[in-house]
């Protein structure tokens, strides 16, 4: 009964022989390579080197051998799991990175694609502007007053000290509001408001206008026919143009930065006397080049107008011009955002374009 090859499978029954081992560890590298996935690998851990495969069991029969057969079956067995575990380590490896590159890949957040989020709104920079403006003055004490946008002739001009035949008056490039006899403009300045609120509030008084301007101008990138300015009036005993001087720095580094100052060059306006039309300390250059884009080379850049109130607008108000005096001054909002924001360009400003606002808006 007994056939040929009795012998071989004789030897392959004893479980700690080579040929027992090296199958056993053949068979967990193959299971531990063609492992596709770490729940697979999990499974031929489990296999073939847990507590139950066959080369635990083969290990935990050791300890029943002879002394010197123990140290070589030792060996042995000790060897083969060595190499499995290795497998195992390595394959672990690769499949563990192989899902960490797939994460990466199927989790991507693409960036680009539409936002289902409600966008922000965004405030617009000239109203930022005018607000800074303001609040510059605000911080120093005085009240914010605000008139009207279609305006009486007389406030706008009459009061203000402009002649009828006045060449200023032409030179204002009014919008009248018909019919003509109502005497009534689209504010060309914000100036009426010095009237208005010293007719309305009295002396001693300290107050920021701000407000919509309109002018015939056509648009282009330095003019619009409705842009906005913020005027200011200081009037009190005793006030000189040293206290104008100190308010115009004071708003102009609270605006642009310090050390961007003013200086004041002489100029006319029927409104104050002496007058003077305001400049500041370039801001790009600092008066430090000779060959700065932004004021050509000389340092200063024009801002608005400004002087001491003529006794005449005072007289107007209803005010005693020898008992009170002061100063007034009136700034572009424009030109102010677009210094402070290096905006080129009036017309973006006015265009709607809500990317335009998105640069600034987040100002508060
Ligand atoms: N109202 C003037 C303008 O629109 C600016 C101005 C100049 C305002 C002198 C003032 C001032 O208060 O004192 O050009």
């Amino acid at each position: 009964m007994s056939g040929p090859d009795n012998t071989p499978e004789t030897t392959d029954q004893n479980p700690l022989s080579p040929e027992v081992i090296e199958r056993h560890v053949a068979a967990a590298l193959t299971s531990i390579e063609s492992a596709g996935d770490l729940e697979q690998l999990k499974a031929a851990r489990l296999e073939h080197a847990a507590e139950r495969s066959p080369l635990a069991l083969a290990n935990r029969s050791i300890g029943e051998l002879p002394g010197k057969e123990k140290a070589v079956a030792g060996k042995l067995v000790g060897q083969a799991r060595g190499q499995v575990n290795k497998a195992l380590g390595a394959r672990q490896a690769v499949l563990e990175a192989e899902r960490d590159e797939r994460i990466l890949i199927e989790e991507t957040l693409d960036l680009t694609t539409a936002r289902t989020r409600r966008a922000v709104g965004r405030r617009h920079p000239l109203t930022l502007t005018a607000e800074r403006m303001t609040d510059a003055l605000i911080a120093i004490g005085w009240e914010v007053a605000e008139g009207p946008g279609v305006e009486a002739e007389w406030l706008n001009f009459d009061a203000l000290n402009f002649d009828k035949d006045h060449p200023a008056r032409q030179m204002q490039d009014t919008f009248f509001v018909e019919p003509a006899k109502a005497g009534l403009v689209l504010r060309t300045h914000t100036s009426p408001g010095q009237a208005r609120s010293l007719l309305e509030r009295g002396a001693p008084l300290y107050v920021a206008v701000p407000g919509k301007t309109y002018r015939t101008d056509e648009l282009d990138a330095t003019h619009t026919p409705v842009f906005h300015q913020v005027e200011g009036l200081a009037i009190d005993k005793g006030l000189t143009m040293a206290h104008l001087k100190g308010t115009l720095d004071r708003l102009a580094e609270s605006l642009f930065g310090a050390g961007v100052t003013s200086r004041l060059r002489p100029a006319f306006f029927p409104f104050t006397e002496p007058s003077a039309e305001v400049d500041l300390v370039c801001f790009v250059c600092r008066g430090d080049d000779t060959s700065c884009r932004t004021c050509g080379g000389t340092g200063w850049i024009e801002w608005g107008g400004c002087g001491m109130v003529n006794r005449n607008v005072l007289k107007a108000a209803g005010v005693d011009p020898d008992e009170y005096q002061g100063f007034a001054f009136g700034m572009g909002v424009e030109r102010t955002a677009m210094f402070r924001h290096g905006i080129a360009d009036m017309r973006e400003m006015i265009e709607g374009d809500v990317r335009f606002n998105e640069q600034f808006g987040m100002e508060i």
